[in-house]
């Protein structure tokens, strides 16, 4: 039998610990360490891998041969920024989905993206680059998800939404049919979107309505 491919995860928090459960579960590649920017985890180890330093690794390891990473930080800016520096230092961004993922016909799934245990992203559906579809959150058909996105636990979009590149939708949150959520906006928690929402809008409630502007639209 062929050998699985190394593959290294950038992160060591809560987050990585669910990417590392679903590499596990894919039992495609084999994890050989972790990386983290945080330099007081350096040398230390996480659920039995090894954090073997921050970026400043990324030439040695592919010395080494090992030219897969997976970017499993929570953050969607700090996500972002990794992967895109990953990306220009040559490693392949590979995407890592639960065997209990459910994918519908002409699905696209774009690099470095995460499907956890029990989403479902139905048909005519894309999903953009390094987006978390986080635990049993459902995207219908016809949605877009833009790159750098991330989808809470339990989400749910119905058929023709839109999510913009860097959006964050908190947990249980549920939005209606055919809507935009614009670029890097936050949806709180347990929301019922019924409107379209502008790019860099935090809006919460049922029905969901603005807290306030972005910090990013604010230019702060
Ligand atoms: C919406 C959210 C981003 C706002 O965070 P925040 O800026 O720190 O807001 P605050 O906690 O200061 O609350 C501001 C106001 O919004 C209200 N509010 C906050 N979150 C809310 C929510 N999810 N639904 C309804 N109202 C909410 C607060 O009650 C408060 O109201 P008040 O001014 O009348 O007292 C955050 O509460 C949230 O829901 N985040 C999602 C987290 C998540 O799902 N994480 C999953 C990770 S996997």
């Amino acid at each position: 039998m062929a050998r699985k491919p190394k593959i290294i995860v950038f992160g060591a928090g809560g987050h990585a610990k669910v990417v590392l459960d679903v590499l596990d579960q894919m039992g495609s590649y084999v994890v050989v360490g972790l990386l983290d920017d945080s330099a007081q985890l350096h040398g230390t180890t996480r659920w039995g891998y090894k954090v073997c330093g921050g970026r400043d690794q990324f030439a040695t390891l592919q010395r080494r041969g090992i030219t897969r990473l997976f970017v499993a930080l929570g953050d969607n800016r700090r996500r972002q920024f990794v992967f895109e520096e990953a990306g220009k230092a040559g490693f392949e961004l590979v995407s890592a989905i639960h065997p209990s993922a459910q994918i519908g016909g002409r699905v696209t799934i774009g690099a470095g993206s995460l499907l956890v245990a029990g989403t479902v992203v139905n048909v005519d559906s894309m999903i953009g680059e390094n987006v978390i579809i986080n635990t049993g959150a459902t995207v219908d058909h016809d949605c877009r998800v833009g790159p750098h996105a991330h989808l809470s636990p339990g989400v749910h979009l119905a058929g023709g939404v839109v999510v913009g590149e860097l959006t964050h939708i908190g947990i249980g949150a549920v939005v209606l049919p055919n809507l935009t959520i614009g670029r890097a906006c936050v949806v709180g928690a347990g929301a019922v979107v019924r409107e379209s929402v502008p790019d860099g809008a935090v809006v919460a409630g049922n029905p969901a309505r603005p807290l306030r502007e972005s910090e990013e639209n604010r230019g702060t």
